[in-house]
């Protein structure tokens, strides 16, 4: 076991029994109990060597912008991943009766999604601890962008995946050069088959809600979110939730750069799930415990029985003075169609679940109108066109004889 003098980074800690444990390159849960770790940072030292108009003068436009925050001597510098654009949603506002909704369009990353910020990171530090082979799990959106930084930085990846996953997302998978495994079961499954590979072959694992670098890399959108509204935190920030790995990122990077005196506070965390899939937000309305539920949803990427980040979700959106809500398959997929007509951004369905659970949240009586709103897009539609085509009707056909064109449209 190495450890690798990071200064900035002054370890790990167990977001369970608290036990603190050196950052170090085999080192992925907490030795006393198997509860996921989170990096802590040596906040007093980064507050006196980095402030918001050094920030300001970087003219990165990627994660790295925000490198004193991160585990990691090693930088990926090409593909750019992150700096998505972050833009005001007027209409849709209008749609759920409020004045201040804005859209952060995470489908824009390299392998379009939001995944890319914990690949990024994970591949990253397996460089810096002389790992060339990663191996994960995956839904299809951890697995793809693992794949496509991995081609960037010449490095192996080897990836399960349920055997259901959404063909682009396995065409992403093969283009790109991973060894692919297709599971014959679920994702939980594909997960610990995952684990066990990792025991018994040693390659080095980035699975999300294990290893703790991918929640150092999500934390990243809310640096940006940060920066991109001026500093003016936002009132609430909407996320789709599955293993809870992406809601717990988002807490952590707020909460990162409140100790860095970046920010005054923590805005609310709204965590969606489809209500087939509904562990977190079923934990967050009864003691905050964990039960496995069975994992079904048309919006693959959520579809989890056993959050794997799920007790960290429920601490991040407790402290936020967050909650949760559960929405329909019906309602995810109609959510495709009112995000991409009413902003122009075409999401996948876990992707705009954010926004399914705003409307509900919004119904229910649950947003003050006059809230900064900022709805998390972590997908983009490309990745799944069969979901999409369930809702969005087919087109007319027509023969290639103009007149018939006359009959339909000057009758
Ligand atoms: C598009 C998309 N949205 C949301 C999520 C949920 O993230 P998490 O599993 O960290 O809760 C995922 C995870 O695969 C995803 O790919
Ligand atoms: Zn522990």
């Amino acid at each position: 076991m190495t450890e690798l003098g990071l200064s900035h980074v002054s370890g790990l800690r167990c977001v369970h029994c608290s036990t603190a444990c050196p950052l170090t390159d085999t080192v992925y849960t907490c030795a006393a109990c198997g509860a996921n770790l989170q990096v802590e940072y040596d906040y007093d030292s980064i507050r006196r060597s980095w402030g918001r108009d050094q920030l300001a003068k970087d003219t990165d436009r990627s994660i790295w912008r925000y490198a004193p925050l991160y585990p990691t001597a090693t930088r990926l510098e090409t593909p750019p991943v992150g700096w998505t654009p972050l833009f005001a949603a007027p209409r849709l506002g209008e749609n759920l009766g409020l004045r201040g909704l804005f859209i952060k369009d995470d489908g824009r990353n390299p392998s379009a999604s939001f995944k890319d910020r914990a690949s990024a990171i994970a591949l990253a530090r397996a460089r810096d601890v002389g790992r060339e082979l990663v191996t994960g799990a995956s839904t299809g959106n951890a697995g793809s962008s693992t794949a496509v930084l991995a081609a960037a930085m010449g490095m192996r990846a080897r990836i399960f995946i349920p055997r259901t996953a959404p063909r682009a997302k396995v065409a992403q998978l093969l283009a790109f050069g991973a060894e692919v495994l297709a599971v014959d079961g679920t994702y939980d499954q594909a997960f610990d088959l995952c684990l066990a590979a990792t025991e018994r072959f040693g390659w080095y694992n980035r699975n999300t809600g294990y290893n703790p670098c991918p929640r150092e890399g999500k934390k990243s959108v809310a640096f940006e979110i940060c920066e991109q509204m001026g500093w003016k935190v936002p009132d609430l920030v909407v996320v789709p939730v599955g293993d809870g790995n992406i809601i717990s990122g988002v807490w952590k990077g707020f909460e990162d750069f409140r100790r860095i005196g970046f920010i005054e506070r923590v805005p609310r965390l709204l965590a969606v799930q489809a209500e087939g899939s509904a562990a977190v937000v079923r934990a967050l309305e009864g003691d905050g415990t964990i039960i496995p539920v069975s994992g079904e949803t048309v919006a693959d990427s959520i579809s989890v029985s056993m959050p794997r980040d799920g007790e960290a979700a429920v601490q991040a959106v407790r402290a936020s003075d967050g909650f949760g809500i559960t929405v329909s398959d019906e309602d995810i997929l109609a959510a495709i169609l009112e995000v991409a007509r009413g902003t122009g951004v075409f999401g996948e369905p876990a992707g705009v679940a954010s926004y399914a659970g705003l409307k509900s949240a919004a119904k229910q009586g649950r947003i003050d109108p006059a809230w900064t709103v900022v709805l998390l897009i972590t997908g983009n539609g490309l990745k799944d066109v069969a979901s999409v085509m369930k809702v969005a009707g087919e087109p007319r056909l027509v023969s290639t004889d103009p007149r018939e064109l006359s009959e339909v449209f000057e009758k």
